[in-house]
């Protein structure tokens, strides 16, 4: 098949022309369904981003990011999680997407295996398959937090693997990984020649735990000023890499995208130092994901472990569906409610999952549970078992 025929499309992007469509002919939806925060970007970042402009910062940086940057977050690394690393290991990129794309370059060569959760982030393994890699999707439950585990890469490792990828916390469930599993996957990759890369892209949103960051493992990181600063637009991530591989990286990076957008690097150095609004914001995520956990049950809506990350739910439909997207396309056209069905994860028990997001008001959230009751309760839905759902 031809590389680009193996790349899947983003479904939730599909559903999600299909809501904006749907707004401009009139309707009012809810959005459950986008993985971006709804927050403004911090005002110290915008002022820090408009003394840029002013002081006409036009021109490319080094491609491996401006060296005041990578050194303030090594700073940060020794203040969040008491880690010392070399600023230049840290490299930054085009958001974390930018990472990804160079770290596959580099790390793949024609047809090596790189392990992946299912269900997980979408876009991992069309990356993969554009650096010529095999994306090896890999069932997770509940059992193992919706994670790899040690059991898993022993049983799937083989002679052409060459990487193992975790999200941690996960996009689609919320769920951590327990802290010694992570060092047992780290060691795994490392004794087989290979390298355990971790998308800490969710680290700074999470609820009751604060996760330790797989650099300790000397695992290779990724991570984004989009999430947790509510940066997404603005294309700022980093990796960090062992010294061996930052040369090759240079050299990929300063082929495919010169140099991540120089504003936004600078924009970037004010969010480290932003730790109250990043806060305000966790809190306002933490209340609705209760709110969320609260009610969802009562609606039909399993949830098989309590997220503690991100801002998303995994939660069973098989009470109500055996097509969970058939089921989301119909409610977002008959309830005016969007959220992501399973299948854009992954295949495994992908029918029987959607992803809520809660990344919209709790105000939003009240009546997007509003519409899905009333949905199901009357007389529009013919699935088994909604029956007896209180008011
Ligand atoms: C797990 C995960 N990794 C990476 C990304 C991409 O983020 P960025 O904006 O940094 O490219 C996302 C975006 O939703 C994500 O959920």
């Amino acid at each position: 098949m031809k590389r680009i025929d193996q790349i899947e499309p983003f479904r939730v992007m599909q559903l999600l022309e299909r809501a904006r469509a749907l707004e401009a002919a009139g309707r009012d939806i809810i959005h459950m369904e986008i993985g971006e925060p709804d927050f403004p970007t911090p005002a110290a970042v915008l002022a820090a981003a408009h003394a840029s402009l002013d002081r006409g910062d036009q021109y490319y940086t080094a491609s491996t990011g401006e060296p005041r940057l990578q050194q303030a977050l090594a700073d940060w690394y020794q203040q969040e999680y008491g880690i010392s690393v070399d600023a230049r290991r840290i490299l930054i990129t085009p958001g974390s997407s930018g990472a990804f794309a160079m770290l596959y370059a580099v790390l793949l060569e024609q047809g090596d295996r790189v392990l992946l959760p299912d269900p997980g982030y979408p876009c991992q393994r069309n990356f993969v398959r554009l650096a010529g890699g095999e994306a090896v999707n890999i069932a997770v439950g509940p059992e193992t937090n919706y994670h790899l585990s040690a059991a898993l890469l022993q049983q799937h490792w083989q002679h052409h693997t060459r990487l193992a990828v975790v999200i941690n916390p996960s996009n689609p469930t919320g769920t951590l990984i327990d802290p010694g599993m992570l060092a047992h996957l780290a060691a795994h990759c490392r004794d087989h020649g290979g390298y355990l890369i971790c998308d800490e892209i969710y680290h700074g949103l999470t609820y009751g735990c604060s996760p330790a960051s797989a650099l300790e493992h000397d695992a290779i990181i990724v991570n984004s000023f989009s999430k947790r600063w509510a940066m997404t637009g603005w294309r700022v991530g980093w990796t960090i890499v062992p010294d061996t591989l930052i040369e090759p990286c240079r050299r990929v990076m300063q082929n495919i995208f010169i140099a991540a957008p120089t504003i936004s690097q600078h924009a970037a150095l004010a969010a480290l130092a932003s730790g109250e609004a990043s806060e305000t914001m966790r809190q306002a995520y933490d209340e609705r994901r209760r709110y969320l956990l609260d009610t969802l049950p009562s609606l039909g809506f399993q949830v098989a472990i309590e997220p503690q990350g991100a801002f998303y739910i995994y939660a069973s439909v098989a009470a109500l569906t055996d097509d969970a997207e058939s089921f989301c396309w119909r409610m977002l056209e008959e309830a005016g409610v969007a959220i992501t069905p399973g299948n854009d994860f992954g295949q495994f028990r992908a029918n029987e999952h959607v992803r809520f997001s809660y990344a919209t008001s709790l105000s939003r959230l009240r009546e997007g549970v509003r519409r899905l009751r009333s949905f199901l309760q009357h007389e529009h839905w013919a699935g088994v078992g909604i029956a007896d759902i209180p008011s």
